[in-house]
Protein backbone atom coordinates (compact mmCIF):
# COMPACT_ATOMS: atom_id res chain seq x y z
CA UNK A 1 0.00 0.00 0.00
CA UNK A 2 1.07 3.30 -0.46
CA UNK A 3 1.83 5.94 1.81
CA UNK A 4 -1.20 8.40 2.10
CA UNK A 5 -0.82 12.07 2.17
CA UNK A 6 -3.33 14.10 3.77
CA UNK A 7 -3.95 17.41 1.79
CA UNK A 8 -5.19 20.28 3.52
CA UNK A 9 -5.70 23.11 0.75
CA UNK A 10 -5.81 26.83 2.23
CA UNK A 11 -7.92 29.28 -0.20
CA UNK A 12 -10.97 27.84 -2.25
CA UNK A 13 -10.45 31.08 -4.76
CA UNK A 14 -9.50 30.90 -8.03
CA UNK A 15 -6.29 28.78 -8.10
CA UNK A 16 -8.00 26.48 -4.26
CA UNK A 17 -10.27 25.15 -7.05
CA UNK A 18 -7.26 24.36 -9.18
CA UNK A 19 -5.55 22.52 -6.91
CA UNK A 20 -8.48 20.98 -5.89
CA UNK A 21 -9.32 19.57 -8.94
CA UNK A 22 -5.50 18.46 -9.27
CA UNK A 23 -5.80 16.57 -6.14
CA UNK A 24 -8.84 14.40 -7.19
CA UNK A 25 -6.74 13.80 -10.85
CA UNK A 26 -3.48 12.93 -9.53
CA UNK A 27 -3.40 9.39 -8.33
CA UNK A 28 -5.32 7.76 -11.44
CA UNK A 29 -3.17 10.64 -14.26
CA UNK A 30 0.01 9.81 -12.50
CA UNK A 31 0.08 5.86 -11.08
CA UNK A 32 3.69 5.12 -11.07
CA UNK A 33 3.26 7.99 -7.76
CA UNK A 34 4.98 6.65 -4.47
CA UNK A 35 2.23 8.40 -2.62
CA UNK A 36 -1.47 8.79 -2.60
CA UNK A 37 -2.70 12.85 -2.14
CA UNK A 38 -6.42 12.30 -0.49
CA UNK A 39 -8.36 15.28 -0.22
CA UNK A 40 -8.57 15.87 3.39
CA UNK A 41 -9.33 19.45 4.43
CA UNK A 42 -10.55 22.57 2.65
CA UNK A 43 -10.03 26.06 4.79
CA UNK A 44 -11.44 29.22 3.40
CA UNK A 45 -12.13 32.37 5.40
CA UNK A 46 -15.92 32.11 3.56
CA UNK A 47 -16.36 29.00 6.04
CA UNK A 48 -20.05 28.58 3.72
CA UNK A 49 -17.57 28.97 0.61
CA UNK A 50 -15.20 26.23 1.77
CA UNK A 51 -18.40 24.34 3.19
CA UNK A 52 -19.46 23.86 -0.86
CA UNK A 53 -16.74 23.44 -2.06
CA UNK A 54 -15.64 20.79 0.12
CA UNK A 55 -18.41 18.71 -0.96
CA UNK A 56 -17.77 20.03 -4.18
CA UNK A 57 -14.55 18.17 -4.43
CA UNK A 58 -14.74 15.41 -2.33
CA UNK A 59 -12.96 17.04 0.95
CA UNK A 60 -13.58 14.86 3.94
CA UNK A 61 -14.16 18.08 5.95
CA UNK A 62 -13.89 21.95 5.63
CA UNK A 63 -13.08 24.54 8.29
CA UNK A 64 -12.81 28.21 8.17
CA UNK A 65 -9.53 28.22 10.55
CA UNK A 66 -6.03 27.47 9.25
CA UNK A 67 -4.15 26.29 11.80
CA UNK A 68 -7.21 23.84 12.19
CA UNK A 69 -6.70 22.70 8.31
CA UNK A 70 -2.34 23.03 9.29
CA UNK A 71 -3.02 20.42 12.20
CA UNK A 72 -5.67 18.42 10.24
CA UNK A 73 -3.16 18.02 7.38
CA UNK A 74 -0.43 15.82 6.24
CA UNK A 75 1.35 18.37 3.77
CA UNK A 76 -0.43 21.45 3.24
CA UNK A 77 -1.20 23.77 0.14
CA UNK A 78 -1.05 27.53 0.26
CA UNK A 79 -3.10 29.30 -2.11
CA UNK A 80 -4.48 32.50 -0.46
CA UNK A 81 -3.51 35.93 -0.85
CA UNK A 82 0.49 36.80 -0.34
CA UNK A 83 -0.46 38.73 3.04
CA UNK A 84 -1.04 35.09 4.81
CA UNK A 85 1.36 32.47 3.47
CA UNK A 86 4.12 33.16 5.41
CA UNK A 87 2.06 32.91 8.84
CA UNK A 88 0.54 29.47 7.36
CA UNK A 89 4.18 28.16 5.99
CA UNK A 90 5.96 28.85 9.46
CA UNK A 91 2.80 26.96 11.52
CA UNK A 92 2.98 24.71 8.83
CA UNK A 93 7.09 24.21 9.46
CA UNK A 94 6.78 24.25 13.35
CA UNK A 95 4.70 20.87 12.63
CA UNK A 96 6.99 19.35 9.87
CA UNK A 97 4.21 20.00 7.59
CA UNK A 98 5.90 19.79 3.95
CA UNK A 99 4.21 22.90 2.25
CA UNK A 100 3.65 24.04 -1.86
CA UNK A 101 3.09 27.82 -1.49
CA UNK A 102 1.31 29.73 -4.13
CA UNK A 103 3.79 32.12 -6.20
CA UNK A 104 4.77 34.72 -5.10
CA UNK A 105 5.27 33.41 -2.02
CA UNK A 106 4.98 35.80 0.86
CA UNK A 107 4.62 39.58 0.44
CA UNK A 108 8.26 40.52 -0.63
CA UNK A 109 11.39 38.87 -1.41
CA UNK A 110 12.72 38.90 2.15
CA UNK A 111 9.94 37.07 3.39
CA UNK A 112 10.12 34.64 0.49
CA UNK A 113 14.07 33.79 1.59
CA UNK A 114 13.05 33.91 5.10
CA UNK A 115 10.63 31.26 4.63
CA UNK A 116 13.07 29.36 2.09
CA UNK A 117 15.98 29.17 5.17
CA UNK A 118 13.46 28.35 7.98
CA UNK A 119 12.11 25.18 5.95
CA UNK A 120 15.28 24.38 4.88
CA UNK A 121 16.07 24.17 8.89
CA UNK A 122 13.31 22.67 9.77
CA UNK A 123 13.80 20.07 7.48
CA UNK A 124 10.75 20.85 6.03
CA UNK A 125 9.98 19.76 2.06
CA UNK A 126 8.31 22.79 0.33
CA UNK A 127 7.54 23.53 -3.40
CA UNK A 128 6.28 26.99 -5.20
CA UNK A 129 3.29 27.12 -7.69
CA UNK A 130 5.04 28.51 -10.54
CA UNK A 131 2.67 26.93 -12.58
CA UNK A 132 4.01 27.37 -16.16
CA UNK A 133 7.07 25.35 -15.54
CA UNK A 134 5.24 22.22 -15.58
CA UNK A 135 3.35 22.96 -19.34
CA UNK A 136 4.89 19.98 -20.75
CA UNK A 137 6.41 22.49 -24.07
CA UNK A 138 7.62 24.36 -21.35
CA UNK A 139 10.13 21.41 -20.45
CA UNK A 140 10.64 20.24 -23.46
CA UNK A 141 12.04 23.54 -23.89
CA UNK A 142 14.02 23.40 -21.81
CA UNK A 143 15.12 19.95 -22.93
CA UNK A 144 15.70 21.14 -26.75
CA UNK A 145 17.76 23.91 -25.10
CA UNK A 146 20.13 21.92 -23.12
CA UNK A 147 20.35 18.99 -25.68
CA UNK A 148 22.24 21.62 -27.30
CA UNK A 149 20.73 20.75 -31.22
CA UNK A 150 20.17 24.21 -30.87
CA UNK A 151 23.77 25.46 -29.47
CA UNK A 152 23.55 28.09 -26.84
CA UNK A 153 21.43 30.77 -26.29
CA UNK A 154 22.39 34.29 -27.42
CA UNK A 155 19.16 36.14 -26.44
CA UNK A 156 16.00 35.66 -24.36
CA UNK A 157 12.50 37.72 -24.90
CA UNK A 158 9.88 37.13 -22.78
CA UNK A 159 6.30 38.32 -21.66
CA UNK A 160 3.51 37.64 -19.70
CA UNK A 161 0.70 40.34 -20.88
CA UNK A 162 -3.29 39.99 -19.61
CA UNK A 163 -6.01 42.47 -19.34
CA UNK A 164 -8.11 41.71 -16.50
CA UNK A 165 -7.77 45.35 -15.30
CA UNK A 166 -7.28 46.71 -18.83
CA UNK A 167 -10.56 48.73 -18.15
CA UNK A 168 -10.12 51.84 -15.88
CA UNK A 169 -13.49 50.74 -14.89
CA UNK A 170 -12.28 47.51 -13.31
CA UNK A 171 -12.70 47.42 -9.46
CA UNK A 172 -9.96 47.48 -7.23
CA UNK A 173 -8.58 44.27 -5.48
CA UNK A 174 -6.45 42.28 -2.62
CA UNK A 175 -4.04 42.40 -5.72
CA UNK A 176 -3.31 46.33 -5.95
CA UNK A 177 -3.32 46.62 -2.49
CA UNK A 178 0.20 46.17 -0.94
CA UNK A 179 -0.81 44.78 2.51
CA UNK A 180 -2.36 41.89 0.73
CA UNK A 181 0.32 41.52 -2.27
CA UNK A 182 3.19 43.26 -1.47
CA UNK A 183 5.23 46.08 -3.49
CA UNK A 184 4.99 44.33 -7.30
CA UNK A 185 1.61 44.72 -9.30
CA UNK A 186 1.67 43.14 -12.59
CA UNK A 187 5.52 41.75 -11.33
CA UNK A 188 3.79 39.96 -8.61
CA UNK A 189 0.76 38.42 -10.25
CA UNK A 190 1.98 37.72 -13.89
CA UNK A 191 6.12 38.91 -14.35
CA UNK A 192 7.08 36.02 -12.08
CA UNK A 193 6.18 33.48 -14.36
CA UNK A 194 7.96 34.80 -17.41
CA UNK A 195 11.03 35.24 -14.92
CA UNK A 196 10.77 31.65 -13.45
CA UNK A 197 10.95 30.49 -17.31
CA UNK A 198 13.65 32.77 -18.34
CA UNK A 199 16.04 31.29 -15.47
CA UNK A 200 14.84 28.05 -16.29
CA UNK A 201 16.03 28.03 -19.47
CA UNK A 202 18.85 30.83 -19.71
CA UNK A 203 20.21 30.69 -16.11
CA UNK A 204 20.81 32.85 -13.32
CA UNK A 205 20.78 36.76 -14.20
CA UNK A 206 23.09 38.91 -13.05
CA UNK A 207 21.91 42.25 -13.71
CA UNK A 208 18.95 44.27 -15.00
CA UNK A 209 17.48 47.43 -15.87
CA UNK A 210 13.78 48.28 -15.19
CA UNK A 211 10.96 50.20 -15.78
CA UNK A 212 7.89 50.20 -14.71
CA UNK A 213 4.69 52.37 -14.74
CA UNK A 214 1.02 52.63 -12.82
CA UNK A 215 -1.31 53.84 -15.27
CA UNK A 216 -4.39 53.58 -13.40
CA UNK A 217 -3.49 55.36 -10.06
CA UNK A 218 -6.92 55.11 -9.09
CA UNK A 219 -9.82 52.52 -9.45
CA UNK A 220 -13.51 52.30 -7.36
CA UNK A 221 -14.06 49.76 -4.47
CA UNK A 222 -17.35 48.69 -5.71
CA UNK A 223 -19.46 49.58 -8.41
CA UNK A 224 -20.54 53.15 -10.16
CA UNK A 225 -20.63 55.94 -8.11
CA UNK A 226 -18.85 53.90 -5.12
CA UNK A 227 -15.10 55.67 -3.30
CA UNK A 228 -12.06 55.92 -5.39
CA UNK A 229 -8.92 54.26 -3.64
CA UNK A 230 -5.56 54.90 -4.55
CA UNK A 231 -3.61 51.62 -6.41
CA UNK A 232 -0.21 50.70 -4.57
CA UNK A 233 1.44 48.71 -7.04
CA UNK A 234 2.84 48.64 -11.16
CA UNK A 235 0.22 47.83 -13.97
CA UNK A 236 2.97 47.49 -16.40
CA UNK A 237 6.50 46.52 -16.33
CA UNK A 238 9.37 45.95 -18.76
CA UNK A 239 13.17 45.11 -17.84
CA UNK A 240 16.66 44.72 -19.76
CA UNK A 241 18.44 42.19 -18.67
CA UNK A 242 22.04 40.45 -18.77
CA UNK A 243 21.95 36.54 -17.46
CA UNK A 244 25.10 35.40 -15.97
CA UNK A 245 25.96 33.33 -19.24
CA UNK A 246 26.68 37.20 -20.51
CA UNK A 247 23.45 36.61 -23.10
CA UNK A 248 20.90 39.55 -23.08
CA UNK A 249 17.03 39.21 -22.66
CA UNK A 250 14.01 41.47 -22.58
CA UNK A 251 11.17 40.90 -20.03
CA UNK A 252 7.82 42.61 -20.18
CA UNK A 253 4.45 41.94 -18.23
CA UNK A 254 1.21 44.18 -17.97
CA UNK A 255 -2.12 43.58 -16.20
CA UNK A 256 -3.78 46.39 -18.82
CA UNK A 257 -2.89 44.78 -21.93
CA UNK A 258 -6.26 44.85 -23.97
CA UNK A 259 -7.25 42.19 -25.50
CA UNK A 260 -4.36 39.31 -24.10
CA UNK A 261 -6.18 36.96 -21.88
CA UNK A 262 -3.05 34.63 -21.37
CA UNK A 263 -0.12 35.82 -23.03
CA UNK A 264 2.82 34.70 -21.94
CA UNK A 265 4.88 33.97 -24.57
CA UNK A 266 8.90 34.03 -25.25
CA UNK A 267 11.55 33.25 -27.60
CA UNK A 268 15.15 32.09 -27.32
CA UNK A 269 17.39 32.51 -29.96
CA UNK A 270 20.43 30.14 -29.90
CA UNK A 271 23.39 29.72 -31.93
CA UNK A 272 21.91 27.76 -34.46
CA UNK A 273 18.15 27.89 -34.32
CA UNK A 274 15.44 30.02 -32.34
CA UNK A 275 12.54 27.99 -30.01
CA UNK A 276 9.36 30.03 -29.14
CA UNK A 277 6.04 29.23 -27.13
CA UNK A 278 2.65 31.13 -26.69
CA UNK A 279 0.70 29.68 -23.60
CA UNK A 280 -2.94 30.57 -25.70
CA UNK A 281 -1.44 27.90 -27.43
CA UNK A 282 0.20 25.76 -24.49
CA UNK A 283 0.24 22.57 -26.58
CA UNK A 284 2.68 23.79 -29.56
CA UNK A 285 6.10 24.62 -29.94
CA UNK A 286 7.39 26.38 -32.46
CA UNK A 287 11.36 25.30 -33.31
CA UNK A 288 13.39 26.55 -36.22
CA UNK A 289 16.92 24.96 -37.02
CA UNK A 290 18.67 26.70 -38.76
CA UNK A 291 18.64 26.28 -42.92
CA UNK A 292 15.08 25.69 -42.68
CA UNK A 293 12.45 27.73 -44.49
CA UNK A 294 10.30 29.14 -41.21
CA UNK A 295 9.77 27.77 -37.88
CA UNK A 296 8.48 24.46 -37.12
CA UNK A 297 5.23 23.79 -35.14
CA UNK A 298 5.75 21.00 -32.97
CA UNK A 299 2.83 19.72 -31.38
CA UNK A 300 2.48 17.94 -28.20
CA UNK A 301 2.55 14.32 -28.16
CA UNK A 302 3.32 11.20 -25.35
CA UNK A 303 7.23 11.81 -25.97
CA UNK A 304 6.84 15.01 -24.36
CA UNK A 305 7.46 15.65 -20.69
CA UNK A 306 4.02 14.36 -18.74
CA UNK A 307 1.97 14.37 -21.52
CA UNK A 308 1.78 10.58 -21.44
CA UNK A 309 -0.19 10.57 -18.25
CA UNK A 310 -2.94 11.74 -19.53
CA UNK A 311 -3.29 10.99 -22.74
CA UNK A 312 -1.94 8.25 -25.70
CA UNK A 313 -2.68 10.51 -28.50
CA UNK A 314 -0.92 13.18 -29.84
CA UNK A 315 -1.90 16.83 -30.46
CA UNK A 316 -5.24 16.33 -27.90
CA UNK A 317 -3.24 18.59 -25.40
CA UNK A 318 -3.64 19.79 -21.68
CA UNK A 319 -5.21 22.70 -20.02
CA UNK A 320 -4.10 24.98 -17.49
CA UNK A 321 -5.62 22.51 -14.54
CA UNK A 322 -3.34 19.82 -15.71
CA UNK A 323 -0.32 21.86 -14.80
CA UNK A 324 -1.49 22.22 -11.41
CA UNK A 325 -1.50 18.17 -11.48
CA UNK A 326 1.79 17.92 -12.65
CA UNK A 327 2.68 20.45 -10.33
CA UNK A 328 0.76 18.10 -7.32
CA UNK A 329 2.61 14.75 -8.45
CA UNK A 330 5.95 16.71 -8.18
CA UNK A 331 5.25 17.68 -4.47
CA UNK A 332 4.26 14.14 -3.99
CA UNK A 333 7.30 12.97 -5.17
CA UNK A 334 9.36 15.31 -3.23
CA UNK A 335 7.49 13.75 -0.24
CA UNK A 336 8.37 10.80 -0.34
CA UNK A 337 12.18 11.54 -1.39
CA UNK A 338 12.41 13.80 1.54
CA UNK A 339 13.70 16.08 -1.11
CA UNK A 340 12.19 19.79 -1.84
CA UNK A 341 11.34 19.35 -5.71
CA UNK A 342 12.15 22.86 -8.41
CA UNK A 343 11.12 25.02 -8.02
CA UNK A 344 11.17 25.22 -3.97
CA UNK A 345 11.06 28.23 -2.26
CA UNK A 346 14.64 28.87 -2.71
CA UNK A 347 13.74 29.44 -6.25
CA UNK A 348 10.77 31.42 -5.39
CA UNK A 349 12.56 33.72 -3.19
CA UNK A 350 15.15 34.13 -6.30
CA UNK A 351 12.26 35.46 -8.53
CA UNK A 352 10.96 37.63 -5.73
CA UNK A 353 13.81 39.19 -5.84
CA UNK A 354 14.39 39.91 -9.46
CA UNK A 355 10.49 41.29 -9.56
CA UNK A 356 11.60 43.93 -6.51
CA UNK A 357 14.76 44.80 -8.54
CA UNK A 358 13.02 45.64 -11.27
CA UNK A 359 10.52 48.11 -9.31
CA UNK A 360 13.49 49.60 -7.62
CA UNK A 361 15.62 50.03 -11.00
CA UNK A 362 12.86 51.52 -12.36
CA UNK A 363 12.50 54.17 -9.30
CA UNK A 364 16.11 55.01 -8.68
CA UNK A 365 16.74 54.71 -12.70
CA UNK A 366 20.20 52.75 -12.08
CA UNK A 367 21.38 49.45 -13.43
CA UNK A 368 20.81 46.52 -10.50
CA UNK A 369 23.40 43.81 -10.07
CA UNK A 370 22.90 40.59 -8.93
CA UNK A 371 19.06 40.88 -8.52
CA UNK A 372 18.27 37.74 -7.70
CA UNK A 373 19.83 39.02 -3.80
CA UNK A 374 18.08 42.03 -4.41
CA UNK A 375 15.65 42.54 -0.94
CA UNK A 376 13.96 45.96 -0.29
CA UNK A 377 14.99 46.77 3.35
N1 LIG B 1 -0.02 29.80 -10.12
C1 LIG B 1 -0.95 30.48 -10.75
O1 LIG B 1 -1.08 30.37 -11.96
C2 LIG B 1 -1.87 31.36 -9.95
C3 LIG B 1 -3.07 31.83 -10.51
C4 LIG B 1 -3.91 32.62 -9.70
C5 LIG B 1 -3.54 32.93 -8.41
N2 LIG B 1 -2.35 32.49 -7.93
C6 LIG B 1 -1.91 32.82 -6.55
O2 LIG B 1 -2.76 32.12 -5.65
C7 LIG B 1 -3.00 32.90 -4.48
C8 LIG B 1 -4.50 33.12 -4.35
O3 LIG B 1 -4.99 33.78 -5.50
P1 LIG B 1 -6.48 33.56 -6.06
O4 LIG B 1 -6.51 34.12 -7.44
O5 LIG B 1 -6.91 32.15 -5.87
O6 LIG B 1 -7.29 34.51 -5.09
P2 LIG B 1 -8.85 34.56 -4.87
O7 LIG B 1 -9.15 35.92 -4.39
O8 LIG B 1 -9.59 34.02 -6.06
O9 LIG B 1 -9.09 33.49 -3.69
C9 LIG B 1 -8.46 33.61 -2.45
C10 LIG B 1 -9.29 32.81 -1.44
O10 LIG B 1 -8.56 32.77 -0.22
C11 LIG B 1 -9.47 32.99 0.84
N3 LIG B 1 -8.69 33.52 1.97
C12 LIG B 1 -8.09 34.71 2.08
N4 LIG B 1 -7.40 34.80 3.24
C13 LIG B 1 -7.58 33.60 3.86
C14 LIG B 1 -7.13 33.07 5.10
N5 LIG B 1 -6.33 33.77 5.92
N6 LIG B 1 -7.52 31.82 5.45
C15 LIG B 1 -8.32 31.10 4.64
N7 LIG B 1 -8.78 31.57 3.45
C16 LIG B 1 -8.41 32.80 3.07
C17 LIG B 1 -10.49 33.96 0.29
O11 LIG B 1 -11.72 33.90 1.03
C18 LIG B 1 -10.65 33.45 -1.14
O12 LIG B 1 -11.66 32.47 -1.26
C19 LIG B 1 -2.19 34.18 -4.67
O13 LIG B 1 -0.93 34.00 -4.07
C20 LIG B 1 -2.05 34.28 -6.19
O14 LIG B 1 -0.93 35.03 -6.61
C21 LIG B 1 -1.53 31.70 -8.65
Amino acid sequence: MKPVVKIGLIGAGFIGRAHGLAINAVNATFADLPARAVAHVLCDADGAKAATQAEAMGFATSTSDWKKAVEMADAVIIAVPSRDHAAIARYAFSLKKPVLCEKPVGLSAAEASALAKEAKAAGVVTAAGFTYLRAPMVAEARNIIASGKLGKPVHFYGRHFEDYLASPDAPFSWRLDRTFAGRCGALGDLGCHIISIARALCGPIASLSGNIALVHAERRTGGAGSPLRKVENEDVASAVVRFASGITGVIETSRIAHGRKMDLAFEVTCERGSISLHAERLNELDVYAAGDDGFRKVLINPSHPDYAAFLPAPGHGLGFNDLKTIELAGFLRGIAAGQSSYPDLGEAARISSLCEAIVSSSETRRWIDDPEAFHYV
